[in-house]
C-alpha cells in the first residue's frame, strides 16, 4: 500500500496487488465531491429527513468525510452506513491529507472520529450525522434495515473485481434502496450498465470528472 498524490493535491492509496488506486489520479477529492456529493447527496429531495446513505467500500473514509462536511453546511441530517472488508490501519489513514484539503477549516477532528468510531455500532460524528461502519464482505449476505435513499457504489473497478459488479450484487443493492432511490458509481462500463438494468435500475449517464468521460447514476424503478 503506497500513498500517492493526485492532480488536485489530495492523496490516494495505490494497491500493488490489484494495480489499483483508491481514487482517480486526476484528483481524489475532486472526484469524490463531483460524483458522490454533487450528483447523489445534493440530488436528494429536501423532504428526505434524515438522508439514509449506504457506501460500498469505506476505504479511506473520504466519501464519509465529504458527506459529513456537506451535511453540516446544508444542515441536513444523515444516517451513513458503510461496508468495508479490509479496514485501513491508523498508520495509513492518519497520514492522508484530506482533513487539511476537504474544506477551508481543518477537519482533523471529524476525520479522526470517522476512523476511530467502533465497527458495527452507530456513532455520532457530528450533530445529526450518525455513522455505522460494518466490517464485512459485500459478497456475503448482510442484514440491513433501512430503505436507503442513496448507495455510493465505490468498489475497485470491474476489471479487477468483476464479482462486485454482477447482476446478483446489483439485485442486492436494489433491494436495499427505496423506490426511486439513487445508485451512483464512477464506472460506465457496458457490462455494468447491462447488469444494473437487469437488476431493475433505470440508468442515466452523466459527464465525468477530469480523466473520465462518463459516470453512472441509476434509480430503482
Ligand atoms: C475504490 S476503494 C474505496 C474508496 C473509498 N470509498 C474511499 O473514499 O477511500 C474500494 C474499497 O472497497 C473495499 N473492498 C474490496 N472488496 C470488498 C468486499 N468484497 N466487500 C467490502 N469492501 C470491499 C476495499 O478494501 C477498498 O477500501
Amino acid at each position: 500500500m503506497k500513498i500517492v498524490q493526485t492532480a488536485d493535491g489530495s492523496d490516494t492509496l495505490f494497491l500493488p496487488e490489484l494495480n489499483e488506486h483508491y481514487h482517480s489520479t486526476f484528483g481524489a477529492i475532486h472526484e469524490s465531491r463531483y460524483i458522490f456529493i454533487e450528483h447523489a447527496f445534493k440530488a436528494i429531495e429536501p423532504d428526505k429527513v434524515p438522508v439514509f446513505i449506504f457506501e460500498v467500500g469505506f476505504g479511506t473514509g473520504l466519501n464519509a468525510l465529504l458527506t459529513d462536511l456537506t451535511a453540516k453546511a446544508l444542515r441536513r441530517e444523515v444516517r451513513y452506513t458503510a461496508i468495508e472488508k479490509y479496514p485501513l490501519e491508523k498508520e495509513v489513514w492518519g497520514q492522508l491529507n484530506y482533513p487539511q484539503l476537504a474544506q477551508k477549516q481543518d477537519s482533523s477532528k471529524e476525520f479522526r472520529k470517522i476512523h476511530e468510531s467502533p465497527w458495527g455500532v452507530p456513532a455520532e460524528i457530528d450533530d445529526g450525522f450518525i455513522l455505522t461502519k460494518i466490517r464485512a464482505d459485500i459478497l456475503k449476505p448482510i442484514q440491513l434495515k433501512e430503505d436507503f435513499n442513496i448507495i455510493y457504489f465505490d468498489a475497485f473497478g470491474p476489471d479487477v473485481q468483476p464479482d462486485l459488479w454482477s447482476e446478483e450484487i446489483f439485485q442486492n443493492m436494489n433491494r436495499l434502496l427505496e423506490p426511486g432511490g439513487i445508485f451512483i458509481t464512477y464506472s460506465c462500463k457496458g457490462e455494468v450498465k447491462r447488469n444494473l438494468k437487469a437488476a431493475g435500475f433505470e440508468i442515466e449517464k452523466l459527464p465525468g470528472p477530469p480523466g473520465k468521460r462518463e459516470i453512472l447514476r441509476a434509480r430503482k424503478s
